[in-house]
C-alpha cells in the first residue's frame, strides 16, 4: 500500500501558502512569456521544413492544427492542476496527490527526459545555428570541436531487439566534442543560479527579439506568396506515412516537438506572485500565441517556397534565399532570431528541471542536497548545478537525433497522466477549491489521454524501448532510495508510533 500513500491537496495548498523559500516575483506578462521562451525553438527553426517535405506537404498548416489541439487538452489539465496545487514540481507533485508515490516517482522520473533532455537537444540545435552565423562573419570554428563524437541509427530491423537497438548503428562522426553546446549549458546554468527574476529578465529579452524576427518573417512572406505553393494542399500519398492523410499525421507526432515547453511554466508555481490566478493564464496564453505563429509559419513557409525543396535543418532561412539576395538582411537575423529562440528554450527547460528535483528531493524521494536553497540567490542551486553538469555532457557527447526523440515520448507520457489525472481528482477530492475549472472536463480529459496516447504509439518502437529502459532504471532507483526515505512514510511511521 506504501506506493500508492498520497500527499492531501489540502497540505500541498496549505504548504503552497507557507513555503516562502524560493522568491516569487513573477506575474502574468513575465508566466506568459516564460512559456513563449519555452515553446518556440527547434520545433520550428529546424523541424517544421522536414516535416512537410516528408510526410504532409502544405497541409503541416493542419499538422500545426492537430498537434495544437492535443496541446489544448493536456495545456487546460495543467491549468486546472496548477492552479489547483499552486506549488513547485508540476506533474510530479499533481500525481503525488492523485495517484500516490510510485505514480509520482515514474513521472518525476519520466519528466527528466522532458526537460533535462530536451535542453541537451536544443543546445545541440544552438551549437549548428552559431557555428553557422559565426561562418558567415568568418569565424570558422574545427569541426571536431562543434560535433558529439557519435552518431546513432537504429538498425531498421531492429524492432523490438533491446539489445540491437542499444548495442548496434553506432558510428564514430570524426567529432571529439560538441563544445558551443556545452558552453550555452554552461553559461545559462550560472545565471539560473544566480537568480530567478534575472533569468526571467533575460528570458523576455530574448523572446521578443525570436518573435519579432517571426513578425518580420510572416510581414515580408505574406507579400511574396505564391498560392500555386499551395496545390495540392494534401499530396497524395506515397506509402506509409509519406503524404495523404496518414502524412498529416506523421507530421503531427514530429511537430509534436515544438510545442513542448508550455507546461515548463507550471514547474515556476512557486516563484508566480498569484499562481493562483497566474498559472491558467501563463500556460493557455503562451500555447495560443504560439499556436497562432505556428500557423502563420508553416502558411507562409509553404506559400513562398514549394514543400519538396525544404528538407533542410533551416527551413526559413532557404525561403528567405528563394526570396532574393536583396534579402539577405532578414536571413543573418533570421539566424539571430533561431539562436535567441533556442537560448530561451534551453533557458526555461534547465529552469524547469531543477524545480522538479526540488520538489522530490523536498519530499525526500531524492537526496536532500537537492532541495537546498541559495541562502542569497535564493535558488535551488544545487539541483540547478547537478542539472547544468549532466546536460552539458549529454550535449556534448550524444546525437540531438537520439536526444530529441526520447523528449516526445517523456513529454507525452506526462501529458496523458495528467490528463488522467485531473479526470480522477474530480471524482476522489470533488470539493477541492479549483479556480480554474477545465470546461467540460468527462470530454477534454479523456480527449487529451486520446490524443496524446495515439502521438505515442506512432513514435517508433526503438523510442518505446528506451523509454522502458529508462523507467526500469528510475524503479530501481525509487525501490533502493526514495521508498525507504520518503517524507510521507517517515511521517506515517511517527504517526504509528505515536498512536501506539
Ligand atoms: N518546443 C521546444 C522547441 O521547439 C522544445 O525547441
Amino acid at each position: 500500500m506504501s506506493l500508492l500513500r498520497r500527499k492531501r491537496v489540502e497540505d500541498l495548498q496549505q504548504e503552497a501558502l507557507t513555503d516562502h523559500s524560493l522568491h516569487r516575483a513573477l506575474g502574468p506578462m513575465n508566466l506568459i512569456l516564460l512559456g513563449i521562451g519555452a515553446i518556440i525553438g527547434a520545433g520550428i527553426f529546424v523541424l517544421t521544413g522536414k516535416a512537410a517535405a516528408n510526410y504532409a506537404g502544405p497541409a503541416i498548416v493542419l499538422s500545426f492544427v492537430l498537434a495544437g489541439l492535443a496541446c489544448a487538452f493536456a495545456g487546460l489539465c495543467y491549468a486546472e492542476f496548477a492552479s489547483m496545487i499552486p506549488i513547485s514540481g508540476s506533474a510530479y507533485t499533481y500525481s503525488y496527490a492523485t495517484m500516490g508515490e510510485l505514480m509520482a516517482w515514474i513521472i518525476g522520473w519520466d519528466l527528466i527526459l522532458e526537460y533535462l533532455f530536451a535542453a541537451s537537444t536544443v543546445a545541440s540545435g544552438w551549437s549548428e545555428y552559431v557555428v553557422s552565423l559565426l561562418a558567415d562573419f568568418g569565424v570558422v570554428i574545427p569541426r571536431e570541436w562543434t560535433m558529439a563524437p557519435w552518431d546513432h541509427v537504429v538498425p531498421p530491423d531492429a524492432g523490438w531487439n533491446l539489445w540491437r537497438v542499444f548495442t548496434e548503428g553506432w558510428t564514430r562522426t570524426g567529432g571529439i566534442l560538441n563544445v558551443p553546446a556545452m558552453i550555452i549549458v554552461g553559461v545559462i546554468t550560472v545565471l539560473l543560479v544566480l537568480g530567478i527574476r534575472e533569468s526571467a529578465v533575460f528570458n523576455n529579452i530574448i523572446v521578443a527579439v525570436k518573435v519579432g524576427v517571426i513578425l518580420l518573417f510572416l510581414a515580408v512572406g505574406v507579400m511574396h506568396l505564391n498560392p500555386g505553393n499551395w496545390i495540392p494542399f494534401v499530396p497524395p500519398a506515397e506509402g506509409p506515412g509519406r503524404f495523404g492523410w496518414e502524412g498529416v499525421l506523421r507530421a503531427a507526432g514530429v511537430i509534436f516537438f515544438a510545442y513542448i515547453g508550455f507546461d515548463a511554466v507550471s514547474t515556476a508555481a512557486q516563484e508566480a506572485k498569484n499562481p493562483q490566478r497566474d498559472m491558467p493564464i501563463g500556460i493557455l496564453g503562451s500555447l495560443f500565441i504560439c499556436t497562432l505563429l505556428y500557423i502563420g509559419v508553416a502558411g507562409v513557409l509553404t506559400g513562398i517556397v514549394r514543400y519538396d525543396q525544404l528538407n533542410v535543418g533551416a527551413p526559413v532561412a532557404v525561403a528567405i534565399d528563394a526570396l532574393g539576395s536583396h534579402l539577405a538582411w532578414l536571413k543573418l537575423l533570421i539566424k539571430v532570431g533561431a539562436i535567441a529562440g533556442l537560448s530561451s528554450v534551453i533557458l526555461v527547460m534547465m529552469m524547469g528541471q531543477p524545480r522538479i528535483f526540488f520538489a522530490m528531493a523536498r519530499d525526500g524521494l531524492l537526496p536532500p542536497l537537492f532541495a537546498k536553497v541559495h541562502p542569497r540567490f535564493r535558488t535551488p542551486h544545487w539541483a540547478t548545478i547537478l542539472t547544468g553538469l549532466v546536460a552539458m555532457l549529454l550535449a556534448g557527447l550524444l546525437p540531438i537525433g537520439l536526444l530529441g526523440e526520447l523528449v516526445s515520448i517523456g513529454t507525452l507520457l506526462a501529458f496523458v497522466i495528467v490528463c488522467g489525472g485531473v479526470f480522477a481528482l474530480r471524482f476522489t477530492d470533488p470539493d477541492i477549491p479549483r479556480p480554474f475549472r477545465v470546461p467540460a472536463f468527462w470530454l477534454v480529459c479523456p480527449l487529451g489521454v486520446f490524443f496524446c496516447g495515439w502521438l505515442m504509439i506512432g513514435l517508433p518502437p526503438d523510442t518505446w524501448a528506451r523509454l522502458l529502459v529508462w523507467m526500469a532504471l528510475g524503479l530501481l532507483l525509487y525501490f533502493v532510495y526514495g521508498r525507504r526515505h520518503s517524507s510521507l512514510a517517515t511521517r506515517s511511521a511517527i504517526n504509528d508510533t505515536t498512536r501506539l
